[in-house]
């Protein structure tokens, strides 16, 4: 079929739009049309690493929609549904059957390759010059920077009619990052104290879920002071790294724990940050480091073996989409995790807008939205 799709066409390019060939859902897929996609910051770090032998590329891993057509061996998904698409899992390697979906022995190959798991390319667009020619989708099994998306029975989730898709579609990735990061990798106790560095959309869904579970000690790092503003109004207590007259920050989130956090979590992908984040520890105390751009960090290696730290990654916050995405919506209704207001909506011409707008610290979370 015909639709529409953002393409990047070379390393670190603009989305552009273009009309593009999709395949039909083979038997293991669903077709969705796309009513939202939220922008993470993924989106723009991935096609700065692809070398131009993967382009053009549809990324795009935060989508919402409406089911069009279902395949024969699908089951739980019905045309008409609402789902929110998140990442892919095989569902059968021993990671996958111990429920660490995101550690599936597939997963470079199930989100990342820009084709299905047997080589094929699910999508394709006509040259100037009349050529045929492939374009890398299935980002995420969903490449969802586009009208349609194809998606698969591991990687949809279905969700209420009821619900607003603008709102949902960062539970796919961002949201779900944050809040699985603190719910599943964490479990804080209240008592328990956090320090989160970098409060964009993966940072603030942290700080979110950690007061929405009761931590009453959450400390939130931004140079941005409207991002500083959101995490106090979650009821943690804000700092600027780059406060002139302050103390270090290690020094202050010291102090405002009594001695140093229980947990850090990192969404700044900053090898200072991630080393600050490690000193502000009390002994046996965690890091997740979460975000992605840095290729090396720091680790101070003598306050790791004195004290008994652990600095440990995750991958979208050791959560199961069908599983979480359900699990954060009943937490967002209970009033919990309240998430709405770091969304906006652009209409899906405004891209770049979106891009810029996010890059400037203006808006937390961009979503497009496709429209009719
Ligand atoms: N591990 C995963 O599965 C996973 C999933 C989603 C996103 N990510 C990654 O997480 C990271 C965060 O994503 P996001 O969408 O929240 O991005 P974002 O840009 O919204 O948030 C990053 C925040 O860090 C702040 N920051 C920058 N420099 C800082 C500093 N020196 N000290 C403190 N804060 C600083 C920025 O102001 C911003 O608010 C990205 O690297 C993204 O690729 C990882
Ligand atoms: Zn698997
Ligand atoms: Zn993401």
């Amino acid at each position: 079929m015909q639709t529409t799709a953002f393409l990047v066409e070379e390393p670190g390019g603009d989305f552009v739009l273009a009309d593009v060939e999709l395949d039909e859902p083979r038997d293991d897929e669903v077709l969705v049309r796309v009513v939202a996609t939220g922008l993470c910051h993924t989106d723009l770090t991935v096609p700065t690493m692809l070398p131009q032998e993967m382009l053009p590329t549809v990324v795009g891993h935060e989508g919402t929609g409406v089911v069009e057509r279902v395949g024969a061996a699908v089951t739980g998904i019905e045309v008409g549904d609402h789902v929110v698409m998140s990442f892919r899992s095989c569902r059968s390697c021993a990671a996958c059957r111990a429920g660490d979906v995101g550690y599936c022995e597939q997963s470079l190959l199930l989100n990342y390759m820009g084709m299905r798991a047997d080589g094929s390319a699910s999508m394709s667009r006509q040259r100037d010059d009349g050529r045929r020619q492939t374009v890398f989708g299935n980002f995420f099994g969903q490449s969802s920077l586009a009208r349609h998306a194809l998606a698969y029975a591991d990687n949809c989730v279905v969700v209420d009619r009821s619900l607003d898709l603008t709102r949902l579609a960062p539970f796919g990735c961002g949201f779900q990052t944050g809040a699985g990061t603190v719910l599943n990798v964490l479990a804080p106790e209240p008592g328990d104290s956090i320090v989160v560095l970098g409060a964009g959309a993966v940072g603030l869904a942290a700080v979110a879920a950690a007061r929405g579970a009761g931590v009453e000690t959450v400390v939130a790092v931004d140079p941005l002071p409207a991002r500083r503003t959101l995490a106090e109004e979650y009821g943690a207590t804000a700092l600027d790294p780059g406060d002139p007259g302050a103390a270090s920050l290690e020094d202050r989130v010291r102090e405002l724990t009594g001695g140093g956090a229980t947990y850090a979590v990192d969404t700044t992908a900053v090898p200072e940050v991630v080393l600050t984040a490690q000193r502000s520890l009390r002994s046996r105390g965690m890091l997740v480091a979460l975000g992605l751009g840095a290729a090396e960090y720091t680790l101070d290696a003598i306050d790791l073996l004195q004290s008994g730290k652990v600095v440990r990654s995750s991958v979208e916050g050791d959560a199961d989409p069908l599983v979480m995405v359900p699990r954060l919506i009943e937490l967002r209704e209970a009033g919990r995790f309240d998430v709405d207001h770091l969304v906006t909506t652009y209409p899906f011409e405004r891209i770049a807008d979106a891009v810029a707008d996010s890059a400037a610290g203006k808006v937390v979370k961009p979503v497009l939205v496709w429209g009719e």
